[in-house]
């Protein structure tokens, strides 16, 4: 996985990812290439180190050193979840506030959001941060 913004491009190691701080944008990899696949939004992930004994069985299984990984994509309308809400340690919507839990799979714990955000396994190869299969469904809105 690389980093967004002024890192783009740059490998995340679990360092990047400090335990306490608010979610770290990312983009996969091609492994083959090595191009970050960054030309589409609905391939942004959220990183985010939680303490390994919160997290629920799922949730521990793919993670690696307490680093979990989501769609960065709301699942209600789309939007792109850039909030953080350090008290509870919780991904906020900004667009109609929906929260969702990283350390109970993404689940949804408040706003219009129909479903949790989708999950993708960690696992850290020679120090960094890789994926470890696809995102557990389509990532963002999904019409009925
Ligand atoms: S798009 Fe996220 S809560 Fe509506």
């Amino acid at each position: 996985m690389a980093a967004a913004g002024a890192r783009t491009g740059q490998f995340i190691t679990p360092g990047d990812v400090p335990a306490g701080q608010p979610p770290v944008t990312v983009y996969p990899v091609d492994p083959g290439s090595r191009v970050v696949r960054d030309g589409s939004r609905l391939n942004q992930i959220l990183l985010v180190r939680c303490a390994p004994d919160e997290l629920d069985e799922e949730t521990r299984a793919r993670s690696a050193d307490g680093v979990v990984a989501y769609s960065g994509v709301c699942t209600h309308a789309g939007c792109d979840v850039t909030l953080w809400q350090s008290e509870t340690r919780r991904f906020r919507c900004p667009c109609h506030e929906s929260e969702f839990d990283p350390r109970d799979s993404g689940r949804v714990v408040g706003g219009p959001a129909p479903r949790r955000l989708p999950r993708l396994a960690v696992k850290i190869v020679d120090g960094v941060i890789v994926a470890g299969g696809g995102f557990t469904g389509r990532p963002g809105f999904q019409p009925g």
